[in-house]
């Protein structure tokens, strides 16, 4: 288990990592952090220009040096994560990883209610073909569970109750 104090929110595109994120720092003295906003502000484009531009791979090599440097400089933080960067190497060294559960109906479920929805679908290139993001998730609920510290349930629940939830764990 990380000796570091921080807190790396796990899970699938649009489960609601940056919504628990902002809950949580709101109810602690967490500071928070997102990856895909880190690796936004350092190329000065947006995550899906970065997929077209220059493909996967650089993507995953941002997402590489951002979790060099989460680790070496990032204390008391809540750390969201972009659904592919639990499988950095060093995730455990970074803080403690939640995993936050969801079944892939209650994600576009979650995703449709948002006023924003469309736009929401649309920054997300792997969500693009939901067959394929299907796929994907079936491939990767193993995969948090097996990364994650602990797994928390996000699907049909108060964000309060959440909070309470993730407070009461770490
Ligand atoms: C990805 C998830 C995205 C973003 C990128 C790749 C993935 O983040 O990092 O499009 O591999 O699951 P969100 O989980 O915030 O949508």
């Amino acid at each position: 288990m990380s000796k570091k104090s921080n807190i790396i929110l796990i899970g699938f595109m649009g489960v609601g990592k940056g919504t628990v994120a902002r809950a949580l720092v709101k109810s602690s003295s967490f500071f928070a952090i997102d990856t895909d906003d880190l690796i936004e502000s350092m190329e000065n484009r947006k995550v899906k220009k970065i997929f077209k531009e220059e493909g996967e791979a650089y993507f995953r090599a941002l997402e590489k040096k951002c979790a060099t440097w989460l680790e070496e400089n990032v204390e008391n933080t809540i750390i969201s994560t972009g659904g592919g960067f639990f499988k950095q190497e060093n995730i455990h060294e970074i803080g403690k990883v939640i995993y936050l559960e969801s079944s892939f109906d209650g994600i576009l479920k979650r995703i449709n209610a948002a006023p924003n929805a469309k736009a929401k679908l649309k920054k997300r290139p792997l969500l693009k073909d939901l067959k394929i993001a299907k796929k994907l998730y079936n491939e990767r609920i193993k995969e948090y569970k097996k990364v994650s510290d602990i797994t928390i349930c996000v699907e049909n629940r108060d964000m309060k109750d959440i909070i309470k939830d993730i407070l009461g764990n770490i």
